[in-house]
C-alpha cells in the first residue's frame, strides 16, 4: 500500500467524526485554483461541455498557453508541437518518462530519502533501482562522490528539485555538474519539478535556457502551482525523439489528460502573480514552521531551500511510524513517517507547511511548539 494511505485515511476519519486534526502530511496545498480563472472556464464550460478526448499530447492552444508561459517566465523556448506533452499529473509523465528511456533490467539512480512514487514505478516497470543516501547536516545535501560513481552505466538518474521529501532546492552550478555528468555518460537525467515555482533559495535556472539538451526531460505538475491536484494535469518537455516514445506511453495508458482541465489550465495561466504570492505565503509558513519545531523538544529542523517539507530528525531509536501515530494522538498533528523514504528517512518524520488551511495555522504552530518527545 502506497506508504501516504493510512495516515491520509486516519485524517480523512478524524475530519469525519468532527475531530481537530492538523494535516501537515499530503502536500495538498491550503489554497484553491484562482478564483478568476475559474469563473472564466464555469462560463464557457456551460456552453461548450468539452465532453472528448483532446488530441493526445493535450490541446493545441493549452500546450501554446504554456510554452508562452515558459518563454516569459524562464525563458525557455518550446515547440509546443513537438518538445511538450501535457500529462495526467506529474504522476503520469513521470511514468512516460522513464519508460521512454530506460529498459526492462537497466539501472536507475535515485537520491534517497526519495520520492516513493518514483520507486514504485522504477520498480514496476522492471528495472534496477540505484539508490544513493544524500548527506545529512542542517539540512539535505547531494553526495557528490557517489554520484560521480554511480551514474557511469546508468540509463537514467532521477532529480527532484526542489526536492520532496527533503525540500533542497540546487544551485546552479550544482544543477550544471548534473547535467554535465549525465550528459558526459549517456545517462538520461529526468528532473521532477513539481515544486518549481516554490523555490525560495536554489536557482530557478534550467539547463534548456540555453540550449536543448537532448537527454535532459522535464517533469512537472500543476497540483500545486494552481491546485488542480483534483483535475490531474501535468507537463512533460524534452526533445523530440524521445517525447514521440512518451507518446506512445500517454496513449496506451491514458490517451489523454482530462479536456475540462487543459481549458481550465489555459485560464490560470493568465495568472502567473497569483503563483508568486502564493509561493511567498508558503515561505512564510515555512518560517513559521521552523520557528515552532524549535520550541519542541526532540524534532531536528532540517532547512529545505524550496518545496513544501521539512524532513525532520528524531530522537535515536524512535520508531517513525510509532511517533507518527503518537503525534495524531497527542498533538493532532499529522505527519509522514520517513521509512516511506527508503532506508535513510529512518529516523525522520516529514512535515508539509503547504496544506494547513488559514484557520488551522496558528493552533497547528503552538500544537507543533509543544510537542515533548521523550528519547
Ligand atoms: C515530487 C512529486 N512528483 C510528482 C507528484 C505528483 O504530482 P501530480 O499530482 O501532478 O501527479 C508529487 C505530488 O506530491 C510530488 O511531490
Amino acid at each position: 500500500m502506497p506508504p501516504i494511505h493510512p495516515i491520509m485515511n486516519r485524517v480523512r476519519e478524524m475530519r469525519a467524526r468532527g475531530e481537530t486534526v492538523y494535516s501537515m502530511a499530503q502536500a495538498v496545498p491550503w489554497y484553491g485554483p484562482p478564483e478568476e480563472a475559474m469563473k472564466e472556464f464555469m462560463a464557457e464550460f456551460e456552453t461548450a461541455g468539452f465532453n472528448f478526448y483532446s488530441p493526445d499530447p493535450g490541446l493545441l492552444s493549452a500546450r501554446t498557453a504554456l510554452t508562452d508561459d515558459f518563454r516569459n517566465r524562464r525563458s525557455i523556448d518550446l515547440d509546443p508541437g513537438s518538445e511538450l506533452h501535457l500529462t495526467c499529473g506529474a504522476s503520469q509523465a513521470f511514468v512516460s518518462a522513464l519508460m521512454s528511456v530506460a529498459d526492462q533490467g537497466e539501472r536507475v539512480v535515485v537520491l534517497e530519502p526519495y520520492y516513493f512514487d518514483h520507486v514504485f514505478a522504477v520498480q514496476f516497470s522492471g528495472l534496477e533501482l540505484d539508490s544513493i543516501p544524500m548527506t545529512e547536516g542542517e539540512s539535505w545535501q547531494v553526495p557528490w562522490n557517489e554520484v560521480e560513481k554511480r551514474i557511469p552505466g546508468a540509463a537514467a538518474m532521477v532529480l527532484v528539485n526542489p526536492g520532496n521529501p527533503t525540500g533542497t532546492a540546487l544551485s546552479r552550478e550544482e544543477l550544471r555538474k548534473i547535467v554535465k555528468i549525465t550528459g558526459e555518460h549517456r545517462c538520461a537525467l529526468i528532473v521532477d519539478e513539481t515544486y518549481q515555482q516554490f523555490n525560495f533559495t536554489g536557482s530557478t535556472w534550467h539547463p534548456w535556457e540555453e540550449k536543448q539538451y537532448s537527454h535532459v526531460l522535464t517533469l512537472g505538475s500543476f497540483s500545486k502551482s494552481y491546485s488542480l491536484s483534483g483535475w490531474r494535469l501535468g507537463y512533460l518537455f524534452g526533445s523530440e525523439n524521445i517525447l514521440t516514445e512518451a507518446l506512445k506511453v500517454q496513449d496506451s495508458v491514458v490517451i489523454c489528460p482530462p479536456t475540462p482541465s487543459q481549458i481550465l489550465l489555459e485560464k490560470c495561466l493568465q495568472y502567473p502573480e497569483w503563483v508568486n504570492e502564493r509561493s511567498r505565503e508558503v515561505e512564510k509558513r515555512l518560517n513559521l514552521c521552523r520557528k515552532a519545531m524549535m520550541k519542541s523538544q526532540g524534532l531536528q529542523w532540517r532547512e529545505p531551500g524550496g518545496g513544501f517539507f521539512t524532513l525532520a530528525g528524531i530522537p535515536e531509536g524512535i520508531n517513525s511510524y510509532k511517533l507518527a501515530e503518537k503525534l495524531i494522538d497527542e498533538f493532532a498533528i499529522a505527519t509522514i513517517p520517513g521509512d516511506a523514504f527508503g532506508e535513510s528517512g529512518r529516523g525522520h518524520l516529514r512535515f508539509s507547511f503547504g496544506c494547513l488551511s488559514e484557520e488551522q495555522l496558528e493552533p497547528a504552530m503552538e500544537a507543533l511548539a509543544s510537542v515533548v518527545i521523550a528519547p
